[in-house]
């Protein structure tokens, strides 16, 4: 085909030599337009090479001045975000101390001349004190309003953030007022610990119910239908170290079936009593004791509500260990509970919880507030409680706290506020220097 053309191409040269008209008239199209008359195209190649892989043409492209001249201004960028960033960070550290100095030298003179922030702020750098579930709560919005009050004051720097509970709690609501109005945690001394019921405030969390009619249909098919959620996260770990923290004299509040029997270690104990309201629950619990620790003469079972423990016990009956396990979501009032389990403690006693509730984030808290009405439908259980709040309104310090299963689980060892630290319940410093455990007064 390519030769034929060459061939035709000769002939028409040889014409145009012979015929100058025929040559112009030919030849003329040239000077207007770029195309050639005569298309030679090149010979289309058969076989295509094979490309070269994207990382080696990134690496070649990587090798270029174009390339590096680009990460270098992206090096630059990127230093200048990091300046940035830190720059506001120690200004906030800055304000932060210059804030703390004043704050101690105000509590120094007189403790009660502290505002709510100050006290708040003060209380979270004593390496020696853990804020309350409900004080860190509110310190958190407080964090949050004093972040707008910076950025306000970009360039004030004597600006000192100091708001009333008042201020806080007007800035908060109007952060969701087309949604609905939010109200920051009260604290106040008279409130804590006195039967305020936060929770109640959540209009997510379903009111609490008298469960014991729904237990006693249920107690049959309840390990059966609860052994596959519990297996699948492992929850058996979990009621392994519950039962290690029992010693002396214990009592198992809303102890159901019994599922943290296969754990329990008798030689540990002095005596365990068994507490439901259910009374076909505390059957089951009671056969699965007997087949478990058939020798164990110091045990008792008791139907009854937590709520009514302190009528239920005599009046020297006291222990060293109250336990609970996913009982405060199914109790008609759970800081009454609480309450009670407190007054039953021997001096030095401790209540240990192995609850679910809320979680710190809040993709996981809307998830449980949505499913709430339907948990409380198949499970009777109100799992979106804050277990913290319900401690802190039971007026209970917590001494140990874990949180696992993002955050909903909760590891609770709690004492009686009279009650002194133990050694190992003290933090590194005072254990090291063997003193005791200064509170931030109020
Ligand atoms: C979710 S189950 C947990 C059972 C068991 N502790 C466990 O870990 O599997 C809740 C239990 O609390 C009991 N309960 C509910 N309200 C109670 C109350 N007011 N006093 C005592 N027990 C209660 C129920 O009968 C039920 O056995």
């Amino acid at each position: 085909m390519i030769a034929r053309r060459l061939m035709s191409h000769q002939t028409l040269h040889k014409s145009l030599i012979i015929n100058p008209t025929l040559r112009t008239s030919i030849l003329l199209p040239r000077f207007y337009s770029t195309k050639s008359p005569f298309p030679l195209k090149p010979p289309t190649p058969t076989s295509k090479e094979p490309e070269m892989p994207k990382w080696r043409q990134w690496g070649l492209y990587m090798k270029t001045k174009e390339f590096k001249k680009k990460m270098t201004g992206y090096y630059l960028g990127g230093f200048g975000v990091v300046l940035i960033t830190m720059f506001f960070y120690m200004r906030d550290r800055f304000h932060e101390n210059k804030q703390l100095k004043i704050i101690q030298s105000k509590y120094f003179k007189d403790p009660k001349s502290l505002s709510e922030y100050e006290y708040l702020m003060f209380k979270t750098h004593n390496p020696q004190e853990k804020l309350r579930p409900l004080e860190m709560k509110k310190y958190k919005i407080y964090q949050m309003m004093r972040k707008e009050f910076r950025r306000k004051n970009l360039l004030d720097s004597e600006a000192i953030f100091n708001p009333t509970p008042e201020e806080l709690d007007e800035w908060y609501g109007s952060q969701a007022s087309r949604v609905k109005k939010l109200r920051a945690p009260v604290l106040t001394e008279d409130i804590m610990g006195k039967g305020r019921d936060s929770n109640k405030s959540n209009p997510n969390i379903v009111s609490a119910e008298d469960t014991t009619a729904f237990f006693d249909a249920k107690a049959k098919e309840y390990d059966d239908e609860i052994k596959w959620e519990e297996r699948g996260i492992l929850m058996g770990f979990r009621r392994s170290w519950l039962m290690r923290q029992l010693k002396g004299d214990v009592l198992e509040v809303a102890c159901g079936t019994g599922r943290n029997i296969p754990y329990l270690r008798t030689d540990k104990i002095k005596s365990i009593t068994f507490l439901d309201s259910s009374r076909n629950m505390v059957e089951l619990c009671k056969e699965k004791f007997r087949a478990a620790h058939p020798k164990f003469q110091k045990v008792a079972f008791t139907v009854g509500k937590a709520e009514d423990l302190v009528d239920l016990a005599d009046d020297n009956l006291k222990y060293d260990t109250v336990v609970e396990a996913f009982g405060l979501c199914a109790h008609e009032d759970p800081v009454l509970a609480l309450k009670n389990m407190a007054k039953l403690l021997k001096p030095g006693g401790r209540i240990v919880l192995l609850e679910h509730g809320r979680s710190t984030w809040d993709f996981i808290n809307n998830h449980l507030d949505f499913r709430s009405e339907k948990r409380m439908k198949t499970w009777a259980c109100r799992w979106n409680l804050d277990i913290g709040e319900l401690v802190d309104e039971a007026g209970l310090d917590i001494t140990y706290e874990k949180r696992v299963h993002f955050r909903t689980t909760w590891m609770l060892v709690c004492k009686k506020p009279e009650d002194p630290l133990s050694f190992d319940e003290k933090p590194f410093w005072n254990k090291l220097w063997g003193t005791e455990v200064q509170h931030v007064k109020r």
